[in-house]
């Protein structure tokens, strides 16, 4: 039987009817056709489907949907602003080629907009650490890294600038 539950998605409130067995997934890309979030392994594994769950990054494909009631949800349809300019991370991966096939950069791009959120000023280590849960069958992650830190650079002049 459905029931209905209620959370934030970038910034709107929702509520859905809901299978208790389905996934945050399954929900943002079905009932709520936010398909930025990827279904890659379906099992936790690449970190295609990675949004934020309350600032922290979670694999939207094993995050059970009974789980999300009450909490706010970042997706990277979330991340530009309302009026269409790109976030500083997106706009860091279009500028350092961070993106090939595009597959995974969501994911990657949401889990390096937490990272940066955390600490603004990451050394390599830690942004491989914070990437390690999110595949790329392309770019070799070099690119990937040198988005990151390029983000973490725009963010740094914007705050400058504020
Ligand atoms: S699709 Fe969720 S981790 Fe791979
Ligand atoms: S750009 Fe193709 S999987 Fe990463």
């Amino acid at each position: 039987m459905k029931r209905s539950i209620s959370f934030s998605v970038n910034g709107d409130t929702v509520q859905v009817e809901v299978h208790p067995h389905w996934n945050l997934l399954r929900v943002l890309r079905e009932e709520l056709e936010l398909t930025g979030a990827k279904q890659g392994c379906g099992e936790g594994e690449c970190g295609a489907c990675t949004v934020l769950v309350n600032g922290l990054p979670i694999n939207s494909c094993i995050y059970p949907i009974m789980e999300v009631e009450g909490k706010d949800v970042l997706t990277i349809e979330g991340l530009a602003s309302r009026d269409g300019a790109l976030h500083p991370v997106q706009e860091a991966f279009l500028e350092k080629a961070g993106v090939q096939c595009g597959f995974c950069t969501p994911g990657m791009i949401m889990s390096a907009k937490a990272l940066l959120d955390a600490n603004p000023d990451p050394d390599e280590e830690e942004i491989r650490q914070a990437l390690a849960g999110n595949m790329c069958r392309c770019t070799g992650y070099i690119q990937i890294i040198e988005s990151v830190k390029h983000a973490a650079a725009l963010l740094s002049s914007i705050e400058q600038e504020a």
